[in-house]
């Protein structure tokens, strides 16, 4: 459990700030099932090449493997549902006088959750587009047990979740969203992110250098938590429960 005074700290910081922003990264959807990046056993990272499922060279070498692969995690996506962590954060979104939530993540359990001021800096993994022209693909139902990509109506070329790849730009809308947001706050929330893979795990360090106060939620010690103003250990779908009980608490 996180230290008591600590999380009263950072909720008072909260209930006071008028302009939140929330970052999120897997760590917020692993208590749902989805399987973070880096954890050292059963992280998708460590079980998978990033090289061969996550890029454009994997993918030009083996479409079907990559195809498959994102697949499978679609649909343990899609059997996911909301913790009490996203719900924690649906909650802060309906108290706060602005509330923008970036998050790193392809799934759609934020949604889910309710969620409504939100930016997947990351891309979303149940929307695809071809690889070649860009078009917009909407997946059929029988292309998900292809074990070949789907072929791009216009350009013949191969279809491809919206997930942001190794070596691929940001999506520029997104990014620049999150940087305004980070740029303005007076509170960015981090909640389960290792906080390595740039450039989003800068802006916890854009926030402050802009003044605002930096919270971490996370089990684990990390180079956010390092710099942040107040590092809540522990799993996002307890203590962010414990985050809005305190401002209730406060009568927020
Ligand atoms: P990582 O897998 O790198 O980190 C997950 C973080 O969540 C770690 O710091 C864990 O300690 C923490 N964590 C685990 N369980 C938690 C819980 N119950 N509550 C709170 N935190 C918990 O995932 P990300 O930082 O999101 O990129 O990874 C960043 C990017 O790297 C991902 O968006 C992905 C990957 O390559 C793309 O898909 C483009």
């Amino acid at each position: 459990m996180a230290d008591v005074p600590l999380l009263t700290q950072a909720s008072v910081a909260l209930a006071q700030a008028k302009r939140i922003v929330c970052l999120t990264g897997a760590g917020i959807s692993a208590e749902s099932g989805v399987a973070t990046f880096r954890a050292a056993q059963s992280g998708l990272w460590a079980r998978f090449d990033p090289q061969r499922l996550a890029s454009q060279a994997g993918f030009a070498a083996d479409p079907g493997l990559v195809w498959r692969w994102y697949m499978a995690r679609l649909a343990s996506v899609e059997a996911a549902v909301p913790n009490p962590g996203h719900l924690a954060l649906v909650a802060l979104e309906r108290v706060a006088p602005a509330f923008t939530l970036v998050t790193q993540n392809v799934d759609d359990l934020h949604e889910r959750a309710g969620s409504r001021q939100l930016w997947h800096v990351h891309g979303q993994i149940s929307q695809f587009h071809c690889n070649r022209c860009h078009a917009p693909h909407a997946l059929q139902p029988d292309e998900r047990t292809h074990a070949e990509p789907p072929i791009c109506r216009s350009c013949g070329g191969h279809i491809r979740p919206g997930v942001v790849w190794f070596g691929e730009g940001l999506p520029s809308v997104a990014l620049d969203a999150a940087w305004r947001a980070a740029e303005a706050c007076e509170v960015m929330l981090v909640v389960g992110t290792s906080g390595v893979v740039y450039p989003v795990a800068e802006l916890p360090q854009v926030a402050q250098a802009a003044g605002a106060v930096v919270i971490d939620v996370n089990p684990q010690h990390n180079p956010i938590a390092a710099r942040a103003d107040f590092f809540l250990q522990g799993a996002a779908e307890v203590v962010l429960p414990q985050v809005i009980e305190q401002m209730r608490a406060q009568g927020q």
